[in-house]
């Protein structure tokens, strides 16, 4: 093991593309180390090559939903830098079906990787973390609002937020705060196909008071504000990443002009 590093260090799930890539070069650039998890292990072998000189990057490649993967990557931490300072749970399955569709196959896909994944890696990770430390869940807000055809997806993100709650309740008083983003849709592998339809374009677009799409760096400054000293107070809280998507009743004027009988 090397001595206690004297820099802090993130591990990040999923860090192989998308929002987690994102989150990996954010916490760099802001003078972290990196623990990097994922299947692919070329995706992160070329996130640590564009990191050199910037950041340490330690890259585990394994599927996050092995029961013993959690405990491997929180001891990799440990074993290569000493410390453990913020953990971002950011890994999740994008399999997205209505109820009465979704077979066994998916259900126990989802719940294993996005729900028992991040309990697991918060189990390993939280007697490892001293205070001033933090855990940031990725959740969406379609776990906070439900969403047509979500699912077994809507559910385990709402489940995420019921994990962030009673870890803030039961670590805080430690000073390990534990919150969650939930972003709104970002255009990554996981939704591009979607992105394709002009419905689900035209959904976003009207309905987001800002006359932009969010991406993975939105998500990825915001998680990087609340592992910091800035956001020292804020925990236990769900923090909605979607221009103002969710907490409004917004259609942009275009929309309203179109014409649409009721039936
Ligand atoms: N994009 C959106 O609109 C959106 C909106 C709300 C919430 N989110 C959430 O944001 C998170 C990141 O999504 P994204 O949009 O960045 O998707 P993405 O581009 O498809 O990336 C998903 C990441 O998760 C990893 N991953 C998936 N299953 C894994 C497994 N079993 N074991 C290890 N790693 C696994 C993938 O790595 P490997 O394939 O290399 O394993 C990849 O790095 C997810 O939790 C997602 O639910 C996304």
């Amino acid at each position: 093991m090397d001595a206690t590093s004297p820099r802090p260090v993130v591990l990040v799930t999923g860090a192989s593309a998308g929002i987690g890539d994102a989150i990996a070069r954010r916490f760099a650039a802001g003078g972290y180390d990196i623990v990097a998890v994922a299947r692919r292990k070329d995706r992160l072998e070329q996130l640590a090559a564009d990191l050199a000189g910037i950041a340490r990057v330690q890259i585990l490649g394994g599927d996050v939903s092995v029961p013993g993967i959690p405990a491997q990557a929180v001891d990799l931490a440990l074993e290569t830098f000493g410390r453990l300072d913020c953990l971002v749970n950011n890994a999740g399955s994008g399999k997205w079906a209505p109820v009465h569709e979704t077979d066994d196959a998916t259900l126990d896909e989802v719940i294993d990787t996005s729900m028992k994944a991040p309990f697991r890696f918060c189990r390993a990770a939280i007697p490892k973390m001293g205070p001033g430390s933090s855990v940031i869940n990725v959740g969406s807000v379609f776990g906070t609002l439900g969403g047509l055809d979500g699912g077994i997806y809507c559910a385990v993100k709402a489940g995420l937020v019921g994990l962030t709650q009673t870890m803030a309740a039961q670590y805080g008083a430690q000073g390990i705060r534990t919150n969650l983003v939930a972003p709104g849709v970002i255009k990554t592998d996981m939704t591009r196909e979607a992105w394709n339809a002009q419905g689900f374009q035209r959904l976003n677009h009207e309905m987001t008071p800002f006359n932009r799409e969010g991406t993975p760096e939105d998500v990825a400054n915001a998680i990087f504000f609340l592992a910091s000293d800035q956001g020292s107070y804020i925990n236990g809280q769900t923090i909605a990443l979607d221009g103002g998507w969710s907490t409004t009743k917004y259609l942009c004027l275009e929309a309203l002009t179109c014409d649409r009988v009721a039936t």
